[in-house]
């Protein structure tokens, strides 16, 4: 499903060298079924035409508080009546001052007092402007005004320097708005995850591991901050880059991956298992790389058994709440059903494992002491965000 989906923006542009980035922005809204109505100041027209904003969005562009084209020549109302939101990206130093004084003076300030829709801000300016008090002050003020600042980001600047100022990559912009539009069913709760596979070593550089692609586990990070929680995920090997707002402790092993959450589990008020954690790991790993030689054949392994992560939590005197997943190739649910009530779960999560490991959509089947509830095939994040609501439901129910 497109994440903004019959969602009407306003992407207000000021002046900043950021306005390059805010065509990509444009883009990638659109890519998730936003319609945008641009407005820019007359600052940002002299970094980024009106043209490429106009032939980008296929809709006029604004700029001008006295505008023909609108009926009732009042541009600064009517844009974001049936708005879902005013994005202003990039949000300058004398845009965000503005805002924060209630001042009136050209289109974009005029539509953002005038509104009856959210505000978000993506300030960009640099380093020595964003640490100054004044612009400091006026960005608590906005936030205490209820305005959603997105960013910004640290890096090199246009201007030569390296620090905080920089706008957020379209990218990240997009994630943020996108995660601003979803219901907060887990505002103020600590979730801790876990997720992807771990590596177990043979010798320095062999290992033992699966499938596990950390799809399903980085998705539904990703959902339960989009749904205001404060979130740490423990990651065994995977490809994907880290959600955006979320602590990620990346570990190898099995005793890793128990080490990172018996450090973080205290604080947490749920957790998710989704990690593929591999069951045993070899009992005689070499400390040298094993060689091939002509007499010996090939090296015989020995196993242990890891320690069980999830049942070591769900044991623990107030502990947070459980989630377990079960990936089965089949007779999933007496394997699942028997998999919750030995780990002492109040919820556990089914798969079919050939189907879900790499796949980007899946098919999950709930259990819990009401039974068995199946969803219906989803895209993962899909999946992941239905799986937060249908957690938040019981945890609110217990
Ligand atoms: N899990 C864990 N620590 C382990 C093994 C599994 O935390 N050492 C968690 C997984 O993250 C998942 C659930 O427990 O949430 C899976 O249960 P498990 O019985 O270990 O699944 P399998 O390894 O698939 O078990 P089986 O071999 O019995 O099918």
């Amino acid at each position: 499903m497109q994440d903004l989906a019959s969602k009407r923006i306003v992407l207000g542009l000021t002046g900043g060298i950021a306005c390059y980035k805010s065509a990509e922005l444009l883009r990638r809204m659109q890519d998730q079924g936003a319609t945008v109505d641009v407005v820019m100041t007359d600052a940002a027209r002299q970094f980024i035409t009106p043209v490429t904003m106009q032939a980008l969005s296929g809709r006029p562009v604004y700029a001008e508080a006295w505008d023909a084209r609108v009926p009732n020549n009042m541009a600064h109302i009517e844009l974001t009546r049936g708005a879902a939101a005013v994005l202003v990206a990039p949000a300058s130093a004398d845009f965000l001052a503005k805002l924060a004084h209630g001042m009136a003076d050209d289109l974009l300030s005029t539509l953002c007092l005038a509104r009856a829709c959210p505000l978000l801000v993506a300030p960009a300016m640099n380093r020595e402007m964003w640490a100054n008090p004044a612009v400091q002050r006026n960005v608590a003020q906005l936030r205490a005004d209820g305005v959603a600042v997105l960013g910004p980001g640290t890096g090199s600047q246009a201007c030569g320097e390296t620090g905080d100022g920089r706008m957020l990559e379209p990218h990240e912009l997009l994630e943020d708005l996108v995660a601003f539009f979803q219901p907060k069913v887990l505002a103020g709760r600590r979730v801790l995850l876990t997720a992807g596979p771990t590596a177990e070593p043979i010798d320095p550089v062999r290992v033992l591991s699966n499938r596990s692609s950390g799809k399903m586990g980085y998705a539904l990070a990703r959902a339960a901050r989009e749904a205001g929680a404060e979130v740490t995920l423990v990651s065994g090997p995977t490809a994907l880059p880290a959600p955006r707002g979320v602590a990620v402790l990346p570990v190898g092993t099995a005793h890793q991956m128990r080490d990172a959450v018996m450090a973080n589990v205290r604080d947490a008020d749920l957790f998710i298992a989704v990690a593929a954690v591999a069951d045993w790991r070899a009992r005689n790993a070499s400390t040298q790389k094993l060689k091939k030689t002509a007499d010996s054949g090939p090296p015989v392994l020995e196993f242990e058994a890891n320690p069980d992560i999830l049942a070591e939590v769900a044991a623990l005197p107030d502990g947070p709440w459980c989630v377990g997943f079960a990936a089965e190739t089949e007779n999933l649910d007496a394997y699942a059903e028997a998999k919750r009530r030995r780990k002492r779960l109040p919820l556990l999560v089914g798969n079919l494992a050939q189907a879900a490991m790499e796949a980007d959509a899946t098919e999950l089947v709930l259990y819990d002491d009401a039974g068995r509830h199946a969803l219906p095939a989803m895209a993962k994040l899909d999946a992941a965000r239905r799986l937060i609501a249908e957690i938040a439901d019981r945890m609110e129910r217990a």
